[in-house]
């Protein structure tokens, strides 16, 4: 209360200064901003309306391509999903990057944090709400995050989220984070800046003397910032009174070096550091988060076949879809070439036994030598051994799952491919019985598997489905050796 503005005096005061920014935002937008040159504090160098298009997915761009649009990041790549949440169609578009787990799960724990608001009150966001979402125009929330800057060992990522009805955008907030590649930590734009500078970046955006703009500074997010190479600093938020956009203002690297935190000069070095390379990820290993798009993982048993399971290959990359082999160490004896082929392309592979018997008529250590020759069959082929296993036919007991010594990956879906030998039964079997986070049972020793299968992944596709490895169906949740697994169980 020590400066006198509490009490209602106080609000019905606030509430004409509101207007008054209104009119002054107004006038300054209309006239390009030029017309702040003359005021008695400083002038911007940028005031400028973002546009309020309706956002596409964030294709990376060239730096160069935009002052502050998605840059590529080495090892970087984008994720899309619409869904129906509750009222709500919500768009959302993100970007993981290989090797920077911090980055990844700020960004997953954010998008879920969104989602689950929009779900229904005492319920939470599910896959499921994102397959056939293509409903009719209603309100709408479109959501993104995207990298804006990369170098050193940071990486800035815009998070924006647009909300609209059928009048048109009903607010537009955004925020930068910056991610640190080595430590995983992630800070907010905000600590970028001294806290005492805050005012005096707000009465720029809005145009009004800093004195006023601290007793409305909550009306002017200021969390939108982006640092360039150049020592230029970028601050973006969304400006009462001024409709259907953001302000952006551009502050040169004097004025950005007069209000940086140490945190902020540390960042600063970084962008003019060469980026630190990071290792590439298998495909079949690359995070996806399940928990957020729909995913099916698609497993093939019997392998490896010199003939079908490359042609099964062909149609997966194709596709872009991931899958897990299952192979038998007899059948990678007969064909290493193959089982090396299909470790190459980087898809998962799991332990199917060797000699494709009936677990549970074998005593524990002839089941164990099984698994051990398959892994020794595996390993010599492929260079890995596998780390799951799925038993011939599903027949496990515990004296099986005491032995195997490693988890038993069995099936939600069973195509029974084999039987019906006809892509015109198994594909709709799957499509009707398929729910997100299923493991789905084919085998690619079947050439008329093979012949079902751009069929059923552009469908499952389609629908909005994600084509996961076992391994990625599973990210996240514990896989113990001698426990049963069918599908991803859902979040609690
Ligand atoms: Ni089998």
């Amino acid at each position: 209360m020590g400066h006198g503005w509490g009490g209602t005096r106080g609000n019905a005061t606030r509430a004409g200064l509101h207007v008054l920014l209104a009119a002054i935002c107004a006038a300054a937008l209309v006239s390009g901003g030029e017309s702040m040159a003359g005021a008695p504090y400083p002038a911007l160098n940028s005031h400028e309306r973002v546009s309020s298009q309706p956002e596409t997915v964030a294709l990376p761009q060239p730096l160069s391509d935009a002052l502050n649009g998605p840059v590529e990041v080495p090892g970087g790549y984008g994720m899309a999903l619409t869904a129906h949440v509750g009222e709500r169609r919500v768009h959302a578009s993100w970007t993981y990057v290989d090797g920077v787990p911090g980055l990844n799960t700020h960004v997953d724990s954010w998008l879920l944090g969104l989602l689950d608001a929009a779900a229904p009150v005492g319920g939470r966001y599910r896959p499921a709400m994102a397959l056939n979402a293509q409903h009719p125009e209603g309100q709408e929330m479109t959501v993104s995050a995207a990298p804006v800057q990369a170098a050193g060992t940071v990486i800035v990522v815009r998070q924006k989220v647009k909300t609209s009805g059928t009048g048109g955008t009903v607010s537009e907030r955004s925020e930068t984070v910056y991610v640190d590649t080595v430590s995983g930590a992630v800070r907010g734009g905000a600590e970028l800046v001294r806290p005492e500078a805050v005012p005096g970046i707000q009465s720029r955006m809005v145009g009004i003397p800093a004195q006023i703009a601290a007793l409305v500074r909550q009306d002017v997010p200021v969390g939108d910032l982006v640092l360039k190479p150049s020592g230029e600093l970028a601050v973006s938020a969304e400006v009462p009174g001024n409709p259907g956009g953001n302000v952006t203002l551009t502050m040169n690297a004097a004025e950005a070096g007069a209000v940086l935190s140490d945190y902020g000069r540390q960042v600063l070095e970084q962008l003019n550091a060469a980026a630190v390379p990071r290792p590439a990820m298998a495909p079949a290993l690359r995070h996806v988060n399940c928990d957020i798009v729909p995913c099916a993982a698609l497993t093939y048993d019997d392998g490896p076949d010199a003939h079908t399971t490359p042609q099964l290959m062909e149609i997966l990359n194709e596709a872009n879809a991931q899958a897990t082999f299952f192979m038998t160490g007899s059948n990678a004896t007969a064909n290493p070439s193959t089982a090396k082929e299909v470790a190459d392309a980087g898809y998962a592979i799991g332990n199917h036994t060797y000699s494709h018997g009936n677990l549970t008529k074998l005593s524990p250590p002839a089941v164990k030598k099984e698994i051990e020759r398959t892994d020794a069959a595996i390993l010599a082929a492929t260079g890995t051994a596998p780390t799951m296993m799925r038993p011939p036919y599903g027949a496990a007991d515990a004296a099986v799952q005491g032995a195997v010594g490693k988890p038993l990956m069995l099936w939600a879906v069973d195509s029974l491919d084999w039987q019906s030998k006809n892509p015109a039964v198994f594909v709709p079997k799957v499509l009707k019985e398929i729910t997100p986070g299923a493991m789905v049972l084919m085998h690619d020793v079947q050439p008329t598997t093979i012949s079902g299968q751009k069929e059923l992944i552009a469908s499952l596709q389609g629908q909005g489905y994600r084509l996961v490895s076992v391994p990625q169906l599973f990210e996240g949740t514990p896989l113990v050796p001698g426990h049963v697994y069918r599908s991803r169980p859902a979040r609690p």
